[in-house]
């Protein structure tokens, strides 16, 4: 019999070994964790636990919440609340950061996440995730400003996929790995010790219906894909969008690629559709973790310096010389 490596091991083994991870950071993880476990419950349910549809609501973002949305965070912040570990949290489906109620003990983090990414497949029955980024707590009162640390700041990211498999795959900034959930006995064992994005890929990831929005950098590099074993890349691509970035990053931390949600002239005073602080941040740390990039086109995601909690930005991440060619396209046109 495979002699596996649950949750619970690994973090230990990261709380006495290199990561020297702290106890408080090794609960969190935890507690994210069985937050997880309790969505994919949910999410499992479907129909018949009534989760399905919209909730009849709005999130700062302007976006029509779905009951689901609103379970995950809920799980999320009750989970959490309580444990001592969590100076505040701040979600997608939160106007402002929540502090932890002045009963309980409050602790060094700070966390924040999307509790449901890939909303519009949920009705549909296709891959979902939860996506959650950790930093410390400076100290003083934990306001908004708090979070608006750079992504370099991270000391854990990590996101569940609830799809044919329940997966959690984390950094605490030691490589990345993956635990699988089994479901009887409720346990996560590890089926991934060190997931490592290949540096070549002939797979992309891009919402087509876009492209006549996009800037010319991004028309150029899926142009050139396009053109195959003619064109001036001389191979053929594939493309897939499962419009979950969890979904898609999962898929590129497994077999490559490259994903990009860029800037377009739809909503052009938007840098771009997803959410830095609690998408594009966590999946920057887990993708250069992985021997990956991530830009925005121009920068590194991971050293943009937030201004606001809830702020957008364009994103371009996966295998690293792909990644490198559609920022260089964007460097040439500055
Ligand atoms: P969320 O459901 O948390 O709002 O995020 C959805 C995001 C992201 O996960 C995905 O890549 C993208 O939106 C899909 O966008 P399109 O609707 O343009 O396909
Ligand atoms: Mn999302
Ligand atoms: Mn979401």
């Amino acid at each position: 019999m495979t002699k596996r490596i649950s949750l619970t091991q690994y973090l230990i083994e990261q709380q006495r070994g290199e990561a020297q991870i702290p106890s408080q950071l090794r609960l969190l993880i935890e507690v994210v964790a069985r937050a997880c476990k309790r969505i994919a419950i949910n999410v499992s349910k479907g129909a018949l636990g009534e989760v399905l549809g919209s909730a009849g609501s709005e999130n700062v973002q302007g976006e029509v919440q779905k009951k689901l949305d609103i379970i995950a965070n809920e799980v999320l912040i009750e989970a959490n609340e309580w444990g001592g570990h969590l100076a505040g949290m701040a979600s997608e489906e939160m106007d402002d950061m929540v502090g932890v109620p002045n009963r309980y003990p409050q602790g060094e983090y700070l966390l924040l996440f999307d509790p449901l990414d890939g909303s519009s497949n949920i009705d549909i029955n296709v891959s979902i995730g939860t996506i959650f980024s950790v930093l410390k707590h400076k100290g003083g009162d934990v306001t908004n400003e708090s979070f608006l640390q750079p992504g370099t700041a991270q000391v854990c990211a990590g996101y569940c996929v609830y799809g044919p498999q329940t997966t959690l795959v984390l950094t605490v900034g030691k490589g990345v790995v993956m635990f699988t959930l089994d479901r009887e006995m409720g346990a996560w064992w590890m089926t991934e010790d060190n997931m490592r994005i290949p540096e070549d890929t002939k797979e992309f990831s891009i919402n087509m219906s876009n492209m006549r929005h996009w800037a010319p950098p991004v028309k150029r590099y899926i142009d050139e894909c396009l053109a195959g074993k003619e064109g001036p890349r001389g191979k053929d691509f594939n493309m897939r969008w499962v419009a979950a970035m969890v979904a898609d990053v999962h898929r590129i931390l497994t077999r490559g690629g490259i994903f990009m949600y860029p800037w377009d002239k739809r909503e052009p005073g938007k840098p771009g559709k997803l959410r830095l602080m609690y998408e594009a941040n966590p999946m920057s740390f887990l993708v250069e973790q992985a021997g990956g990039m991530a830009t925005n086109g121009l920068q590194r995601i991971m050293e943009i310096q937030p201004t606001q909690l809830h702020e957008r930005v364009a994103v371009v991440l996966g295998s690293k010389s792909e990644v490198e060619r559609v920022t260089a396209y964007h460097r040439e046109v500055q």
